[in-house]
């Protein structure tokens, strides 16, 4: 997966573009992962230096990794901890992509991230929404009740943490199925391949059970936004 979240190379380009456009000395990605937008967008604003924080490691070699290969080392950092305590503003750009569970509810997130955004800055901010009403049990499979809400709403969110909504979008069902389909590619590559193998019948059943609760449960239901919020100068 190029991205940990349903997004697609062309609308990461058009993020990038736009955010650049803006002119950032200083970009701070919350729960970047591998801070594949991240690394993008410092590639488009060459002024700019970036700092990525996650809890992973993992994802965050595969950032470093990635950022020596496109000699982008010398601007970015990517380091290992809590948001909530290792975040510091305020930055020209904040990503937040996927990851708001670092603050709380998406309304904690935006009232958090709002102090880390330099007045007349930019917040990216990608966060899930409900495109159709979900079902109790949806919302119990996905680990009940945390707040999320329709765009609409996500949007009040936003204005009431102060910030302006100057871009606002919402994942297609094809970005979902690319998404998706990365996700299980490594389980379903790898049964293709070892059939017989005796962790076969587990690997499977995972993967099945994923697919599961992604067709026969949110598809269409969980959407997930990008939207670009100004935080007024
Ligand atoms: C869905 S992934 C999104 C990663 C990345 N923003 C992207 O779009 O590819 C959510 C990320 O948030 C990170 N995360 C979760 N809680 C966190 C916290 N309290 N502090 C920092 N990172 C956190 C996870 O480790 C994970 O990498």
């Amino acid at each position: 997966m190029t991205y940990n979240s349903p997004l697609s190379d062309g609308r990461a380009a058009d993020l990038a573009a736009a955010l650049a456009a803006t002119d950032p000395q200083t970009v701070l990605d919350i729960g970047c992962g591998w801070g594949e937008l991240l690394l993008q967008l410092l590639a488009a604003a060459p002024a700019a230096t970036g700092i990525g924080v996650d809890t992973d490691p993992r994802t965050l070699a595969r950032g470093r990794a990635n950022a020596d290969d496109r000699e982008l080392t010398s601007r970015v950092a990517f380091l290992e901890g809590q948001a909530a305590e290792l975040a510091s503003g305020p930055a020209d750009v904040v990503l937040c992509i996927g990851s708001s569970q670092a603050f709380g509810s998406n309304a904690d997130a935006l009232r958090a991230l709002y102090p880390l955004v330099r007045p007349g800055g930019r917040l990216l901010f990608g966060d899930g929404i409900w495109e159709r009403p979900p079902s109790a049990e949806l919302i119990e499979a996905l680990g009940g009740k945390d707040g999320t809400t329709d765009l609409a709403g996500l949007i009040d969110h936003a204005i009431s943490a102060g910030f302006r909504p100057l871009a606002i979008g919402s994942a297609t069902r094809a970005e979902w199925e690319q998404f998706e389909s990365g996700y299980l590619a490594d389980w379903e590559e790898w049964l293709v391949r070892n059939d017989g193998h005796p962790e076969a019948a587990a690997v499977r059943g995972t993967a099945d059970a994923h697919r599961d609760r992604w067709l026969r449960g949110y598809r269409d239901v969980l959407g997930f936004s990008y939207l670009i919020l100004g935080r007024p100068a």
